[in-house]
């Protein structure tokens, strides 16, 4: 297959770039760092042109201190309808659309969720521009899905790692233990870049109809010892849960039901704190 990666420099797509060229894919990259901005719709009309599928990860990733919402809005919004424009008049066959957890709006300390665990239909309330930019460019592809039949696939992974992040937490959490929690804590959720290009790649080449969008996360949390549950009670006791009977079982299972992403695509995660830990002489 043919396809177009916008923000093919960024740290995910890196990774998706040699999932599927190992996979036998022709791969063209678009992103601003070589000088092509996804703001400017004729450049991505163009780039698409003769490609089957697009995966689109170019954006502006939150930081609200050195980005303005305007920018974040501008990047992410418009830069998102123009890569659909661009699939629509090229005849694309799929859009992969990298969202994030962040669209649900209780992520990096910004609301409480409605339930335990959390699950594909939990309500999202998202408030900041990065927030909400990846809720209302959700919206978006579905839309684009209905009105032009071609198939558009979400994914909303938490923090992703690269294999230096996994030391990086380790040595934060030495220092300053509480490190793990605050000022907020993640549901100790993360997903590994490699597990990431792999479901990318899997929600290519599966057979595919109208929208969905999916949580994507590891199978375990990242912790320094705590099991989910007690974690989960040490910093959102007010949260009702639907079902504890899993987190009895695997006492350290993701607070994050990705069910959906595995039966649709065949995924599974390969990588996991706990092979990191007993991997590098961690484990008890
Ligand atoms: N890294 C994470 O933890 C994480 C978590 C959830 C979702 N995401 C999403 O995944 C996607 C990729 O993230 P990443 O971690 O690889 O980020 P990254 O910053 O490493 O890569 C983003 C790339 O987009 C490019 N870009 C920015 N503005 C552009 C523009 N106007 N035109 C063309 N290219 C532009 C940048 O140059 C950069 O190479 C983003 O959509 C991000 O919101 C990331």
């Amino acid at each position: 297959m043919k396809i177009l990666l916008t923000g093919n420099r960024g740290l995910i797509c890196q990774a998706v770039e040699k999932k599927l060229v190992g996979n036998g894919h022709q791969v063209v990259g678009f992103d601003l760092v070589d000088g092509h901005d996804i703001r400017d719709q004729a450049a991505v009309i163009k780039a698409g042109k003769g490609y089957e599928a697009v995966v689109h990860l170019a954006a502006l990733l939150g930081n609200d201190e050195i980005e303005s919402a305007e920018e974040i809005t501008r990047t992410n919004l418009l830069g998102t309808w123009n890569v659909l424009e661009s699939a629509r008049i090229n005849g694309c066959r799929k859009v992969v659309f990298m969202s994030s957890v962040d669209a649900l709006g209780i992520f990096k300390g910004e609301g409480v969720p409605d339930y335990f665990p959390i699950d594909d239909d939990l309500p999202c309330k998202p408030t900041t521009p990065y927030a909400i930019s990846k809720k209302l460019a959700e919206e978006m592809c579905c839309s684009f899905s209905s009105t032009n039949d071609i198939p558009t696939i979400c994914l909303r992974p938490p923090g992703v790692w690269n294999e230096q992040t996994y030391f990086h937490i380790v040595e934060n959490r030495r220092q300053r233990p509480e490190y793990e929690w605050d000022p907020y804590w993640e549901y100790g959720a993360f997903i590994d870049v490699r597990d990431l290009a792999d479901i990318v790649v899997r929600c290519l080449e599966t057979e595919f109809n109208g929208y969905g969008c999916y949580l994507v996360a590891s199978d375990d949390i990242t912790t320094s010892g705590r099991t989910t549950a007690e974690l989960a009670r040490m910093v959102f006791p007010q949260v009702k849960w639907k079902t504890q009977a899993d987190y009895e079982r695997e006492p350290y299972r993701s607070l994050l039901d990705c069910h959906r992403a595995k039966e649709t695509f065949g995924w599974k995660p390969q990588f996991s704190w706990k092979k990191f830990l007993d991997a590098h002489g961690y484990g008890s």
